[in-house]
């Protein structure tokens, strides 16, 4: 079976353009806000190194793309940011937002990809792929291999998701909360389309801790891996490298 924690299928089911417009609600929602700390966190760390070309692979309405733009604007880098998403409902919100904001035109730009085949961006051409809240719903066997190969020896991969208490009696409890909680929240706030929480349920249930999935970083080939738990490992923020020699 496809390594896809949630057995989500971007072409089967429009699950994103349905909701794109309630999502960033949703977000505050289902993390009672918690979302925004944890992507400052680690849009602050992708400012901080030395930038270059940074893609932010299923971008969605943009909020790690946008933070590390707006960082980086203030810093007269030649950072270019490409904000791409598979959903271009999801992506037409980053760009409004983007434009809002008075984000230069010349550091970030739009592009709708599929992270599972990205055949029209070169091999060793990005410094830095960022992916937050979208590997639990992609299938890691394609996603990885092609975040690897576009990289450029010495690039990093940042990946920011959902992941698991490390105190088991703390995660079950959690867990439990998420499974009665979400459900109902979620009919409410959507009006009743079931498949946002299905795939958010069904992927943080299925997604390898936070050192199963450094571990199968490096089956792929990605060295010094590495990872912060967040909000006591609810969520973790892994770090990985493309080797220098590769
Ligand atoms: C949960 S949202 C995360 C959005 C954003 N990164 C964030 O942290 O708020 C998941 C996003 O992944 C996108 N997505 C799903 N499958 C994809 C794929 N194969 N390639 C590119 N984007 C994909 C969806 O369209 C959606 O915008």
């Amino acid at each position: 079976m496809a390594k896809n924690s949630a057995q989500f299928d971007p072409y089967e089911d429009d699950v994103f353009a349905r909701i794109a417009s309630k999502y960033d609600h949703l977000c505050d929602i289902f993390s009672l806000g918690a979302h925004r700390l944890w992507k400052r966190k680690m849009s602050s760390e992708i400012a901080a190194t030395r930038g270059g070309v940074i893609l932010d692979m299923a971008s969605g309405t943009g909020d790690i793309a946008l933070r590390v733009a707006s960082k980086l604007a203030k810093q007269n880098t030649n950072t270019k940011i490409i904000a791409s998403d598979i959903c271009p409902a999801m992506l037409n919100i980053a760009e409004t937002k983007a434009r809002t904001k008075n984000l230069a035109e010349s550091i970030l730009r739009f592009q709708i990809l599929d992270a599972h085949d990205l055949r029209s961006i070169p091999d060793n051409t990005i410094d830095i792929y960022s992916l937050s809240f979208a590997m639990k719903i992609c299938d890691r066997e394609k996603l990885i291999p092609e975040a690897l190969r576009i990289l450029k020896p010495g690039g990093m991969l940042y990946c920011l998701e959902a992941s698991h208490i490390p105190v088991k009696p703390i995660h079950t409890a959690y867990m439990k909360y998420m499974e009665w909680c979400i459900p109902v929240i979620a009919r409410i706030a959507t009006g009743g389309d079931r498949s946002a929480h299905d795939y958010l349920l069904k992927g943080i249930h299925e997604m390898p801790n936070q050192k199963a999935f450094s571990q199968e970083l490096g089956t792929y080939g990605f060295e010094n891996v590495s990872h912060k738990n967040l909000s006591l490992g609810i969520i973790a923020l892994h770090r990985a490298y493309k080797p220098k020699i590769h």
